[in-house]
């Protein structure tokens, strides 16, 4: 092949991989499967590691962010980032609207907007690539998070049409709720802390020093303000239509208003609707939509003059701090949790909070018997917002983080650089010990059916059973006295301990409970090493290489391997017959018959279980995603199935097909 041959296929593949990522990220209307996506990202990675003199920064490949750590190099706005205004009811809303009337004396129209809650970014272009991006900082100057800000797929790194040689547009990171909450069911899978919400998560996620950590949280971009010498248009929203036609995602979500009672009705209606967003807003933006007018109104020393912020009012109730629990999990880490006067929020009761940890109940100065302010943010648990301090009594004693485990009473440790406190005796502090046994036997561990955490609770109470080796030498006959046990499910118990020596490693591995080895890095670490006694050898080195483990993970397992107790545990499990290797059929299972294959599973099945089903499609190469989209491939529809489902399936013309269609497609 010749140079210019290399030169061109190159820049055809980044060229094709900007379009697809651009129709799945900004679009999200993909045209081609996520498999031909990943075939055609390898092929330019060989190409550019082949031949790196056709190196381009904005090349797609270079969206995965590199390990160097760096520290941030400050950039001065060229226009300060200014704050807008905040207004919390109609009245200054009307307020806003006959000031600009008054200063301007002459017709002008209200662009309305979603605030959304995420963290402020500005991207400067020159001649139509990204060259910077920075943070709101302190308003006249932010941190350089350029390479960072490269991973977003959804924000452009080139762009088309006829685009002003320099001009800065602005928006708002954050994470999609749906991203958010599935991120977090991963982080506790894997034995970590989940965040506390999207908006922290994307401004704390911009703000890593690693980009490829970066590129590993799902950020995502909305972009509202164009700013330059040589705009296109001298009106706000023009200006937002023609940044969607060089590939930025612009929100649709805006109206352009022409009364006081066009814009309340466009607030009144969000107000409800939020609720049914992907995302968190937090209010709504008014803007003048004519940039000439809005020249004319000027700035305060800290606002513009021509655009009010309007907040929506936090769903907030009031009530009492009656006590605070502190509760052990299964890695030992300590969170303490408040007990509340029962009361009325967002259409729940709300009885517990949760404090985070030993700083946030600090920061808040917390007392027993306080009365305080709790809000359902983007947060699962609500929080407590404020105390109200005037209203405390005199005698009140302050909210003390304990010392000693509350559950074994050793003393508590923090280890430098984390927030929470641990109980270090993971040996024998029954939470930690019984909440390694819920683990090893949960479904989609070691899925030993009739064992649930009563059982645990019970069978350690009992002396039966203190670590989970020991559920491999129960008999039938020391399960039945016990009590709400019957022969039945004892007998149940038993053979589904027998049946759970043919899980297979990966799945092992998990069952483990190692700390940040959630199901996918226990499924990346079984195939690349095959087995435990290797992985139990593995170097730093030999871990960090395997795709998506890091230092974090790597010296978690490290360490997990070099506690004698834990080799002995798996001696025992060993010798009691569960798989610790990889079998032949498994570490064949690459490329197989549903390679590139996104599925939705729905209802019940009546030869497999819906996670037996997850598993096959895995397996044989496919992927499980949980809700339609035009890029299933494949419903698979059992007994029960929602019918809305079905409808949404047929509409987007998705093959539905039975347990024994998909049957069938794995043996092809
Ligand atoms: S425009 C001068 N539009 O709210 C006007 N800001 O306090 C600049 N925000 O820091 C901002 N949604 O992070 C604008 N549709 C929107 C917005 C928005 C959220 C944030 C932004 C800014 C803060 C203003």
């Amino acid at each position: 092949m010749s140079n210019t041959d290399i030169a061109r296929i190159i820049e055809q593949l980044r060229e094709g991989l900007n379009q697809h990522n651009y129709r799945y990220y900004v679009l999200n209307s993909p045209v081609i499967s996520d498999y031909e996506y990943d075939q055609l990202m390898d092929k330019l990675i060989e190409l550019e590691r082949k031949y790196p003199e056709y190196f381009d920064p904005d090349s797609p490949t270079q969206r995965v962010g590199s390990d160097i750590n760096v520290e941030f190099k400050q950039v001065k706005h060229k226009y300060p980032m200014l704050s807008l205004g905040n207004t919390y009811n109609e009245g200054e809303i009307t307020d806003f609207y006959n000031r600009v009337a008054k200063a301007l004396n002459e017709p002008f129209e209200i662009v309305c907007e979603l605030k959304y809650d995420g963290a402020s970014i500005s991207l400067v272009y020159e001649n139509g690539r990204l060259v910077r991006g920075v943070t709101r900082g302190d308003g006249t100057q932010g941190d350089d998070v350029t390479a960072n800000v490269k991973t977003i797929k959804s924000i452009p790194l080139k762009i088309k049409g006829d685009y002003p040689a320099e001009f800065e547009i602005r928006g708002e990171v954050f994470i999609p709720r749906n991203k958010f909450e599935q991120m977090n069911r991963e982080r506790i899978e894997a034995g970590e802390e989940p965040f506390s919400n999207p908006r922290n998560t994307a401004a704390g996620s911009l703000k890593l020093q690693n980009s490829k950590q970066v590129a590993q949280r799902p950020l995502d971009c909305f972009l509202y303000y164009l700013l330059g010498e040589d705009l296109p248009s001298d009106k706000h929203a023009e200006n937002l239509e023609k940044a969607r036609s060089w590939g930025f995602k612009i929100p649709e979500e805006y109206k352009v208003c022409g009364s006081l009672n066009e814009i309340f009705e466009f607030i009144h209606y969000w107000d409800t609707a939020r609720y049914e967003l992907n995302y968190d807003i937090d209010g709504i933006v008014l803007k003048v939509n004519d940039i000439n007018q809005q020249k004319r109104l000027g700035f305060t020393a800290k606002n513009p003059r021509w655009a009010i912020s309007y907040k929506f009012k936090a769903e907030q109730g009031y009530t009492k701090l009656l006590s605070v629990d502190f509760q052990v999990g299964r890695t030992g880490a300590v969170t303490p949790v408040a007990n509340l006067e029962p009361v009325q929020l967002a259409g729940t009761i709300v009885k517990r909070a949760s404090l985070h940890n030993a700083d946030f109940i600090k920061s808040l100065d917390l007392h027993i018997g306080d009365m305080v302010f709790v809000e359902k943010g983007g947060e699962i648990i609500p929080k407590i917002v404020k105390v109200d301090v005037d209203a405390r009594k005199p005698d009140s004693e302050p909210v003390r983080f304990i010392t000693h485990c509350p559950e074994c009473g050793t003393e508590l440790v923090r280890p430098e650089g984390e927030a929470a406190y641990y109980c270090p005796n993971s040996e024998s502090c029954p939470p930690q010990v019984k909440g390694r046994i819920e683990h090893f036997i949960s479904r989609k561990a070691m899925n030993i059916d009739g064992l649930g955490a009563e059982t645990i609770d019970l069978l350690y109470s009992v002396n039966l059973v203190k670590d989970v080796a020991d559920l491999y030498s129960l008999h039938p006959m020391q399960l039945m006295p016990l009590e709400r046990l019957g022969e039945k499910s004892a007998r149940n118990i038993i053979r589904s301990i027998e049946e759970s020596k043919k899980v297979p490693f990966p799945r092992v591995l998990y069952a483990l409970g190692i700390r940040y080895v959630g199901e996918t890095v226990a499924k990346k670490l079984a195939y690349a090493f095959k087995s435990i006694d290797k992985l139990k050898d593995a170097t730093q080195e030999e871990l960090t290489s395997v795709d998506e483990i890091g230092e974090r993970i790597a010296q978690s397992i490290i360490s997990f391997f070099s506690n004698e107790k834990n080799i002995e545990l798996i001696e025992r499990l060993k010798k009691a017959g569960l798989q610790f290797e990889l079998k032949e059929e498994e570490e064949n299972r690459v490329s197989q018959v549903l390679n590139g294959k996104t599925f939705v599973i729905s209802g019940t099945f009546s030869n497999h279980s819906r996670d037996e089903i997850k598993e096959l499609i895995e397996r044989y190469g496919g992927k499980n995603t949980s809700s339609l989209s035009s890029k299933t491939d494949y419903l698979v529809a059992g007994e029960n199935m929602g019918p809305a489902k079905l409808a949404k399936a047929e509409k987007l013309g998705i093959p539905i097909i039975s347990e024994e269609d998909f049957e069938k497609m794995l043996q092809q």
